[in-house]
């Protein structure tokens, strides 16, 4: 083996890195909107004093991944400092007032001290599960096992280490690479953000989010999404997108990350995953399945990073965590996924990405996952116990601390095998699951996945770290050496193929119109209706009002991460955003679809509308106003917001400007208003939903680039809307329950939070308590009518048992000698020239290697049982297995083609108990199941009819039982059946 750039990749400089910053990306805390300063009339006394203190703003360019600070930096000009002294008092009653302060903290202190000794929650609240179960054992894959295995056998002890370890953050191209064995052809792997679309890169495609896509509840948009955005990744020399994202899954309605998944339900979650998952992996690029499991907030999801030293604990009882919060990852397993994203959080008080009933017991026994689990970046806070828990890799490298070059993993691993704490076929078994996986989807193949410099010219084109064309190669080290880094490659397809017109598609569809009163949508482009013409000679005059129509003066990328809310709101902010490409705004959509012939268009672009300038509202025979409501991930913050939402409200007073249009369009709200809101999840509309001058009301999520251009599709009828709600929004925000709530301030030394709801988060709570919701979940309205008619439940006929088959055995997973090598072949190769902060697998002298005694757990030797819910991906095939078919016939009885979305939902037998012991087993009300997006043509149309066809499978029928710890069907009792257009519009009903 030679140098180290060999073995980690062929880049070998480094740039300096920022010196210990403790969050990387992080803001400033002085970041604020501009929006929020310059819009609002909110007195800010921080940022005013009357007269004497002036606000002083400063703007620069941040190039990508560098501090942002002075990006927006608010001084102060304090006209008269009278004297330095911070103390004028006499100095002996300072003396005493700095005791006095002492001995408080001093009793603070303490009183903490008892407080987080008496609070600090139990261990081994979640039960051990020993040891990890080997990849290999799927037939699908047994292919990609045996080359896995080959070429596995032939890699020495630190080549085996550098594939299961990130090379640290920023010293490669891409947000997460791994170490390359050169020697094999097995290149650095680029891991690079998703879901959205690809993150720090040019020329590639703003999707809308995730909460849109799952909007369009369209699963042919959701597998396009997926191999749209994984052609761009392979041409960019992407080998892993970290998306689909599924966690959380939006039990909290402000939780800061719901908006990068597709909704708050597990079926809908579910589906739409695996559907992304297999457009991604068809084009060749390895997906991630993200966050396993609970990370369901952004507060306290990390240790330091809020403050505790340990991250939130999500308590989830084994019900819960299968018939939710895991379901969806089931079925992205079941799609075949490579690969899966461990979560920040601790889950019943162990974390996510060291807890071995997560990834040895569920994900790798039970749900049969033959991929590799990584870490979400520094949620990894452990070497060997993670590795025994079933981790397989370390991202981004560095181990408890940002960027500090300190891995948990890399030469750590190396000691850890050859000192034997972990065993020898646990590290070959991580090895083997991430090499398959990368045969598996056929990145083996070096015609389309050249090796990287010197061999080829594959390997990443664009740089995380850098905008400009030459770039350091190691951005996070010290080294600074140079090179052509970024190559500007244009992977955004072109002409029928361009990827903004499916961008368009999905954000059209996934525009959900919840009111709709006297047809006043589709807008005719000439103004006027025909009915409504009569005698007006006049231009037919449209208001459009608000910031959220207009675009971001200092550009859609202006602030880091997309960490602000200025202008028109097209994604959110975090990790799973992108630099935009361009950003087509409302309002310049809005003006091109008029007839300006006959159409005069105003605007007012920003939320506060000063008494004097009302009396445009006056002038207008249309009124369209925009709000919106933004979140994101929790290590950045804008205006005030950290991460989670701090209500469900519009912000920068939406909600006021939608009230004042509503009520003033026209002579004093007599002409209608259009309302638009882009949000990251449900937004409350109680301030003005009512108000009679409020006519339609549109939801149009995180649209993406082509933002205007959906929203006009929508609002002038070429796209009929069909988007579905893929939440409930309440009538208030307690009406979610009192668990549906943030937790924004520690409640323990390690945050509890406690999911005692249950299976009943968002429309099934409402369900059980019967609370009506302004518009409950699946909810959305056409331009056209719907009826449906003929339902048939056709029971397969088949012995009812309660259990599923028996778990099938796999197929023998590949093995490998058990020896531990010789230190001294993992000894780093003489000369190395060791790049600062990057991490190596190598040790530096064989003295490193202490043997001692490792503390397993208690439970580390007693092998446990294999799941009878196992057996293949996704769990045991029979649960898979079709027990119902329900067919219905959707009629189109309005005047224009359209898509409705029917949905399934089950109910299980009343008042069912447990047949073997008798004990009540609760349901909710109904549970969604499956659903199909049909378009049937409408108007005089010959075929108005379409049939819909659901299959119901064992699993959908069945619940999870602890004491079993399987999926049981009941087998008495009548299942029902509920087929519609939502979750409380359900006009066929039957039984079986
Ligand atoms: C996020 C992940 C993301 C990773 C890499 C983390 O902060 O939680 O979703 O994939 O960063 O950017």
């Amino acid at each position: 083996m030679a140098e180290s750039y060999e073995l980690r990749g062929k880049y070998s400089r480094l740039d300096a890195p920022e010196p210990d910053s403790p969050v990387r990306r992080s803001l400033d805390n002085a970041y604020r909107s501009s929006s929020e300063l310059e819009d609002l009339d909110e007195f800010d006394p921080l940022n005013y004093d009357a007269g004497t203190l002036k606000r002083k703003k400063t703007k620069s360019r941040r190039p990508r991944g560098e501090s942002l600070r002075g990006k927006d930096t608010f001084q102060f000009e304090k006209p008269n400092q009278k004297s330095r002294c911070r103390c004028c008092v006499p100095t002996r009653m300072c003396c005493g007032l700095v005791l006095l302060f002492v001995a408080a903290v001093v009793l603070l202190l303490s009183a903490g001290g008892i407080w987080a000794w008496k609070t600090a929650p139990a261990d081994g609240q979640s039960p051990p599960w020993y040891p990890t179960p080997k990849g290999g054992t799927d037939a699908k894959w047994e292919e990609s096992y045996k080359k896995a295995a080959e070429l596995v056998r032939q890699m020495t002890l630190v080549e085996k280490v550098n594939i299961t370890t990130g090379t640290g953050w920023s010293m490669q191209m891409c947000v997460g690479n791994t170490g390359p064995v050169a020697r094999l052809g097995f290149p650095s792997l680029c891991l690079q953000d998703g879901p959205l679309g690809i993150r720090f890169a040019d020329n590639i495609t703003a999707f809308p989010a995730g909460v849109t896509v799952g909007a369009t509840w369209n699963k042919d948009l959701m597998y396009e999404k997926g191999r749209a955005h994984a052609l761009e990744a392979k041409l960019k020399g992407i080998n892993v997108l970290l998306g689909p994202a599924m966690g959380p899954l939006g039990r909290m309605p402000a939780g800061g990350r719901n908006w990068e998944g597709f909704g708050s339900d597990p079926v809908l979650q579910g589906i739409a995953a695996a559907q992304m998952i297999k457009g991604i992996q068809v084009e060749g690029v390895m997906a991630t399945a993200k966050h396993f499991v609970g990370n369901e907030q952004e507060h306290f999801r990390q240790s330091w990073e809020w403050g505790t030293p340990n991250a939130i604990s999500s308590n989830i009882d084994d019900r819960t965590l299968h018939e939710l919060y895991a379901w969806p990852f089931a079925e992205s397993i079941r799609a075949g996924v490579a690969s899966i994203m461990c979560s920040y959080n601790q889950v019943n008080n162990s974390y996510a990405c060291g807890n071995s009933k997560l990834m040895n017991g569920i994900l790798k026994d039970e749900l049969g996952f033959q991929g590799f689990v990584q870490s979400d970046w520094l949620a990894q806070r452990s070497g060997v116990a993670s590795a025994l828990a079933g981790l397989d890799m370390s991202m981004p490298g560095d181990g408890l601390r940002w960027a500090d070059g300190k891995p948990l993993w890399g030469s750590e691993l190396t000691k850890a095998v050859l000192n034997s704490s972990v065993p020898m076929d646990r590290l070959d078994d991580m090895v083997t699951r991430i090499v398959a996986a990368w045969y598996q989807v056929g990145q083996d193949d070096k015609d389309k996945w050249p090796m990287p410099p010197p061999e080829g010219d594959g390997g990443p084109n664009f740089s995380s770290w850098t905008n400009d064309r030459v770039g350091f190669l190691h951005h996070g080290s010290d080294d600074k050496t140079t090179g052509v880094v970024n190559k500007f490659v244009n992977v955004q397809g072109e002409g029928d193929d361009f990827h903004g017109h499916l961008a368009r598609r999905i954000a059209a569809e996934g525009t959900v119109l919840v009111k709709n009163e006297d047809n006043i949508l589709p807008l005719n482009r000439n103004g006027w209706k025909k009915d409504e013409k009569a005698g007006k000679e006049m231009k037919y005059r449209v208001g459009v009002f608000g910031e959220d129509a207009r675009a971001n003066q200092n550009g859609p990328n202006s602030c880091v991460d997309r960490a602000c809310n200025t202008g028109t709101l097209a994604q959110a902010w975090g990790s799973g955003s992108v630099d935009f490409p361009y950003l087509i705004t409302p309002i310049e959509a809005i003006r091109k679809s008029f007839n300006e012939e006959s159409v005069y268009v105003t605007d007012w672009p920003a939320n506060k509308l000063p008494t004097e300038q009302e009396g445009i509202l006056h002038d207008q025979d249309l009124c369209i106003v925009f709000a919106n409501a933004d979140a994101g991930e929790g290590y950045l913050q804008a205006d005030g917001i950290r991460g989670d939402r701090n209500n469900l409200y519009t912000q920068h007073r939406g909600d006021y400007l939608i009230k004042k249009v509503a009520e003033g369009c026209g002579n004093n709200g007599s002409a209608p208003t259009i309302v638009v809101i882009h949000a990251v999840g449900p937004v409350m509309l109680e301030n003005f939903i009512s108000i009679p001058g409020v006519k339609a009301v549109l939801l149009a999520h995180l649209p993406g680039q082509e933002s205007g251009n959906a929203l006009t599709d929508v609002l002038f009828g070429d796209v009929n809307p069909s988007g579905r709600l893929p939440y409930t929004i309440a009538k208030n925000e307690d009406d979610y329950g009192p668990t549906s709530k943030i937790l924004y301030l520690p409640n323990n030394i390690v945050p509890q939070q406690n999911f005692t709801e249950g299976l009943y988060i968002d429309y099934r709570h409402f369900d059980k308590y019967n609370i009506t919701p302004r518009f409950e979940f699946g909810y959305g309205l056409s331009y056209t009518t719907f009826h449906l008619s003929s339902l048939l439940v056709n029971p397969k006929s088949f012995t009812k048992t309660l259990l599923p088959a028996p778990r099938p055995a796999g197929i023998n997973p590949p093995s490998y000698p058990t020896d531990i090598p010789d230190p001294s072949t993992a000894l780093a190769p003489p000369g190395l020239r060791k790049l600062g902060k990057y991490i190596y697998p190598y040790i530096f002298s064989t003295s490193d290697v202490k043997k001692g005694k490792y503390p397993y757990p208690p439970a580390y030797h007693i092998p446990s049982t294999p799941s009878p819910a196992g057996g293949a991906q996704g769990g045991n095939p029979d649960l898979y297995t079709t027990v119902a078919v329900i067919t219905a016939t959707l009629t189109n009885t309005g005047p224009v083609t359209g898509d409705s979305v029917v949905q399934l939902y089950i109910t299980y037998p009343p008042d069912y108990v447990d047949e073997e012991t008798g004990e009540p087993v609760d349901f909710p009300v109904r549970v969604l199941r499956g659903f199909q997006k049909v378009r049937v043509e409408g108007g005089d149309a010959k075929q108005k009819r379409a049939e819909v066809k659901f299959e119901l499978t064992r699993k959908d029928l069945s619940y999870w039982d602890v004491r079993r710890g399987n999926w049981v069907m009941p087998t008495k009792g009548e299942f029902g059946i509920e087929v519609g257009f939502s979750s409380r519009d359900l006009p066929l009903k039957g039984k079986f």
